[in-house]
């Protein structure tokens, strides 16, 4: 069985990663999304909440799991039995970080493989900063987001 990981922080959840994630579940017996922590961000949302924005747009997905986590990619890979870190790359600035990444968790785990796959093209100028920024505005999130979650993210802003 061929296991692949989407890993990301999902701060939310946006069309971009949708797209990364509907084409990855297509190379795989079956894609984790895995909902980690970067701790280099102070994410606006719990990790539940990110995982559950994902767990709700993907419902019925057999091939497709959603798992939040903590700690090194490299165990969860492991713990998962996973082969493969997918990733999206968006613009040519993505690729020098997604390149170390790539190479320290070789380096870690010398078994792992990481994807790199182009993110669609009108999702190129798209992340979850940008969304969240947007909304704290009130400016339109609608397909930026999946609509199921729009609410939820300007609520995140709201009497602040
Ligand atoms: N569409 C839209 N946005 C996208 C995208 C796509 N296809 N692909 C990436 N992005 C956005 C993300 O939303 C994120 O936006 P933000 O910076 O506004 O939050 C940004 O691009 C960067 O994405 P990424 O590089 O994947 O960062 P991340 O924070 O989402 O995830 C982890 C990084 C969690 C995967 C990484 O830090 C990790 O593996 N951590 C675990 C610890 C570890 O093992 N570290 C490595 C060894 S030291």
């Amino acid at each position: 069985m061929n296991i692949f990981v989407y890993p990301g922080s999902f701060d939310p959840v946006t069309n971009g990663h949708l797209d990364i994630i509907d084409r990855a579940a297509k190379l795989c017996d079956k894609l984790i999304v895995a909902v980690l922590i970067n701790r280099t961000k102070t994410p606006a949302f719990t990790i539940e909440e990110r995982a559950s924005f994902i767990e709700e747009v993907l419902v019925g997905r057999d091939n497709i799991e959603v798992i939040p986590f903590s700690g090194l990619l490299v165990d969860f890979m492991k713990k998962h039995n996973a082969t493969t870190v997918v990733k999206g790359l968006r613009a040519v600035s993505d690729f020098e970080y997604e390149f170390q990444m790539a190479l320290l968790n070789k380096k870690l785990y010398p078994s792992i493989e990481t994807l790199f796959m182009m993110t669609n093209v009108e999702y190129s100028y798209l992340s979850s900063s940008a969304v969240r920024e947007l909304a704290s505005y009130g400016g339109n999130i609608k397909d930026l987001v999946p609509d199921i979650i729009i609410d939820r993210v300007y609520g995140k802003y709201k009497n602040k």
